[in-house]
């Protein structure tokens, strides 16, 4: 229980600052847990946890050392000027696998950073939010409706078949791009989707500006032709 407690103290001073709302990550759990706790709190009267002021100071040290790596994580992830269109869908890809890492949500976030703003309008109305929604909220909305277990894009996040990526060369017209990214069961090396990546350049930087989804597994309406990622209900 104390354990807990130092947990829980640590997520909020640290996922404050950087604005960061609830919590649900594994990797960040470990990333701390598998540190021997520092400290416990004492309580006051009120029931508010505090902490000694010796134990303070390490605790802040060793949160600003964690919270630097975690900015750098996330700080090296595209959108960039120096990430080609291959690689982005590689990143996203990559990202959505693993959702969690750096940061909760994060997976989720880079869809969100990675998206034009005709994209991320559409990304936020899929997801029930308005324009100006909070980004972290719909990254965790996102996230949630993605993950539900009998959705077809729940592959993205590792909740369906494991499968390999094969991307083609992308096809670029200047200040546009596209390419195309298969999905292919990892066993037996069947096609299960093809996803279709309208990309655009935007400051230097390739962002997304639409993807299509043509699903070939039975269970997902197989070989009624592409459609828009977003369109689906999830
Ligand atoms: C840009 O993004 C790529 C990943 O596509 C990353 O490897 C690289 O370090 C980033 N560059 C900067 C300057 O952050
Ligand atoms: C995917 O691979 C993991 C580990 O190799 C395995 O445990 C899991 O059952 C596989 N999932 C499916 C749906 O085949
Ligand atoms: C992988 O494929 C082999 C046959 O090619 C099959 O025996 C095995 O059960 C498959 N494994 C999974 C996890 O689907």
């Amino acid at each position: 229980m104390k354990t807990k407690v130092w947990l829980s103290t640590v997520f909020t001073l640290i996922l404050q600052p950087i604005g960061i709302h609830g919590f649900a990550s594994h990797d960040i759990t470990t990333r701390i847990s598998n540190k021997k706790p520092l400290l416990f709190a004492y309580y006051n009267n009120r029931g508010d946890a505090f902490f000694p002021q010796e134990d303070m100071e390490l605790l802040h040290d060793r949160i600003r050392t964690l919270k630097v790596s975690i900015l750098e994580d996330e700080l090296k992830r595209p959108p960039n000027t120096s990430t080609s269109p291959t690689e982005l869908v590689q990143n996203i890809i990559q990202g959505l696998l693993h959702p969690f890492d750096p940061l909760p949500d994060a997976g989720f976030r880079l869809i969100l950073r990675t998206a034009t703003k005709k994209w991320k309008r559409r990304i936020l109305h899929s997801v029930g939010a308005n324009d100006d929604a909070d980004a972290e909220i719909v990254a965790s909305a996102l996230g949630a409706a993605i993950g539900r277990p009998d959705n077809q894009f729940a592959i993205l996040v590792g909740e369906g078949e494991n499968f390999t990526v094969e991307l083609s060369e992308p096809l670029n017209f200047g200040d546009e791009c596209w390419l195309e990214c298969r999905l292919r069961d990892k066993n037996t090396s069947k096609l299960l989707v093809i996803t279709g990546w309208n990309l655009v350049l935007e400051d230097g930087m390739w962002l997304v500006d639409n993807i299509d989804w043509q699903d070939f597994r039975e269970s997902f309406r197989p070989g009624i032709g592409r459609e828009e990622w977003m369109r689906d209900t999830w």
